[in-house]
């Protein structure tokens, strides 16, 4: 029996655990999907005991995205993002990725869209935020990041290449020539607010919101409504997660048996 887990603090309503369980079960693999909540004094002690207790691979989640880079090697794209959300450690030495960055890029690729040359304008300079902005600018798209804190945004600006950095108050403007617009913040989950303003949006948009509780936000109805396409955050979640399981397992992520399993609990 494998074991895999999910890090972070709180855990309880992740869906993780319902999205492993169902690759698990569809492939006929021994293998289990826990979910540990410590506190961050107890953080170092579980990442590196975790092969000696039979853990094969971890993801991380908030607030320890950051944390964990002392404990474990950060691969070339996970340092460059400065945040790790997948630990593998079948090799001797514990490896941390961010399939956050294949995760938001296979989302967009699943609808279809091409990102180079576009207009991207993301929301967010969180963990999430800086792995969507540096996905498209390496896609080729040049990337507006509008921050509520703008010395977050400036400092992810100068490290981005092709972006520029603005304050939410610049955002209307922005979207009006924009293709692309995604949402990294938390807001709008469990409430049915959005930091963008309706009458902003437009047909010739693509929209992303990485919040999937409830699945349909704020910004995702104002969206349709103004007929740009949109991609509601489960894509981003089961992308990442697929990511991960092929990074621990080597086999091809079930995707569609993945996505139901995500969808039935929403
Ligand atoms: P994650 O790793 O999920 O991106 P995070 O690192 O806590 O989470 O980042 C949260 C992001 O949401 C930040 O960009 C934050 O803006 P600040 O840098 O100004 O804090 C943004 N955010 C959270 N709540 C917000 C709110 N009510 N209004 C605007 N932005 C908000």
């Amino acid at each position: 029996m494998q074991t895999f887990g999910l890090i972070g603090n709180p855990v309880g309503h992740s869906l993780s655990p319902v999205m492993h369980q169902a690759a698990y079960s569809h492939l006929h693999m021994d293998a289990n999907y826990i979910t540990l909540e410590p506190d961050i004094s107890d953080l170092k002690k579980i990442i590196t005991g975790a092969p000696q207790n039979g853990i094969s691979g971890l993801n991380v989640t908030i607030p320890f995205k950051q944390d964990v880079l002392s404990y474990v090697k950060p691969n070339k794209l996970a340092k460059r993002i400065g945040a790790i959300n997948t630990i593998d450690f079948s090799e001797k030495t514990p490896i941390g990725y961010n399939t956050d960055v294949a995760g938001s890029r296979r989302s967009f690729e699943h609808y279809g869209v091409n990102l180079s040359g576009k207009n991207s304008v993301v929301i967010g300079a969180g963990g999430a935020g800086r792995a969507m902005a540096f996905m498209l600018s390496d896609e080729g798209s040049n990337v507006s990041i509008v921050n509520r804190t703008e010395s977050k945004s400036r400092s992810l600006s100068a490290s981005v290449p092709n972006s520029a950095s603005y304050g939410l108050s610049d955002l209307a403007e922005l979207i009006q020539d924009a293709d692309i617009l995604v949402n990294t913040t938390s807001v709008g989950m469990g409430a049915d607010i959005s930091l963008v303003p309706a009458t902003s949006l437009h047909s010739d948009l693509v929209v992303m919101d990485a919040v999937y509780r409830p699945l349909e936000t704020r910004l995702i109805r104002d969206a349709k409504a103004s007929g740009a396409l949109t991609i509601d955050g489960v894509w981003m979640l089961l992308y990442q997660g697929a990511e991960s399981f092929e990074i621990w397992t080597g086999k091809d992520a079930p995707v569609e048996i993945m996505n139901e399993a995500v969808r039935s609990q929403l």
